[in-house]
């Protein structure tokens, strides 16, 4: 099988992870015999532009786009395999309150949440968004009401940060200032992508629009707004089917998230890449995580 340097596979199709200090290469999972030749890391990264980041977008489309993804979580465990890569770095860290960026509807969290409490992690986490969303808060989750951009977290928000599905949303300079500030501030940081720059995964664009007709019905607080341009003026369809291709042509590779986190000068603080995979999906999922390491006696 050929496959491009510095990218390992692993045998089987099973999610594989490895913890790599910096320097090293990371170990990326791949299926074997044909997902390594799927892997389009080589393709130029497309930041073309998604609707969701636009500041015309009327808010009741942005909050439907977002509501529509939030429901979107409860079709695969994604949420759950993500609680347990964060659990790995709580456990390091003991930080037990959590700050997500991009929350938009609240995505994952509730899951994420709640799977990280059955791991025994109690946690509490506090969900931000440059555009924040009305979010009937809980014991355990509450939204911050200002707007916050996540390449420039306030002080008064600590605690190990979480960003699920919106790192791709950043070009280059704003994605290495979001790791940049996490080391800087001795923070930790999970940075999960719900895409991939993969040929299944962009081809997988084409069943987006029959997911929103399907899904639709599981959006929690579904508004008459949500109805109507879903299923008599199909906006939303269109509109969600974009950002989703875009979004894959966006995503970073675990490599180059890797690659990106290696360039910042910040001894003290260790990284770790890898994807998730899932029996459901033919690629993985890039995620990255750092976390300050305590200085050894
Ligand atoms: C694809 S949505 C993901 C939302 C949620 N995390 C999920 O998984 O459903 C990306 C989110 O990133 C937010 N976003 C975009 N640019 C941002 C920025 N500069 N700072 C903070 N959030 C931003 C958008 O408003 C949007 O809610």
């Amino acid at each position: 099988m050929t496959c491009k340097a510095g990218v390992a596979t692993a045998s089987h199709h099973r999610w594989r992870s490895d913890l790599r200090r910096h320097g090293n290469p990371p170990r990326v999972w791949s299926k074997p015999g044909k997902g390594c030749k799927l892997h389009l890391a080589n393709m130029k990264r497309l930041h073309l532009f998604e609707f969701e980041d636009q500041p015309w977008l009327p808010g009741f489309l942005r909050d439907a786009m977002t509501a529509y993804l939030a429901s979107a979580y409860t079709i695969a465990p994604i949420p759950q395999l993500w609680a347990k890569e964060i659990s790995r770095v709580i456990q390091v860290t003991g930080h037990q309150q959590l700050v997500d960026l991009g929350s938009g509807s609240s995505g994952p969290t509730p899951l994420v949440v709640a799977e990280l409490a059955r791991l025994g992690h109690p946690v509490t986490m506090t969900l931000t968004d440059f555009y924040p969303r009305p979010f009937e808060g809980s014991a355990a989750i509450r939204y911050w009401p200002r707007p916050v951009d996540a390449r420039d977290v306030p002080e008064e928000l600590g605690g190990l940060r979480t960003m699920f599905a919106a790192f791709h949303h950043f070009d280059e300079a704003g994605a290495a200032r979001i790791l940049a500030d996490a080391a800087a501030r001795r923070m930790p940081i999970c940075i999960f992508e719900g895409t991939s720059r993969t040929i299944p995964a962009i081809l997988s664009s084409l069943v987006i629009p029959l997911l929103v007709l399907v899904l639709t019905p599981r959006v929690k607080s579904l508004s008459w707004q949500q109805l109507l341009f879903t299923y008599l003026i199909p906006v939303l369809p269109v509109l969600i089917s974009w950002d989703g291709l875009v979004s894959h042509l966006r995503t970073y590779s675990a490599a180059e998230m890797l690659a990106m986190a290696q360039a910042i000068p910040q001894p003290g603080y260790q990284w770790r890449t890898g994807e998730i995979a899932l029996k459901e999906f033919p690629v993985g999922l890039p995620f990255l995580v750092g976390w300050p390491v305590p200085p050894t006696a």
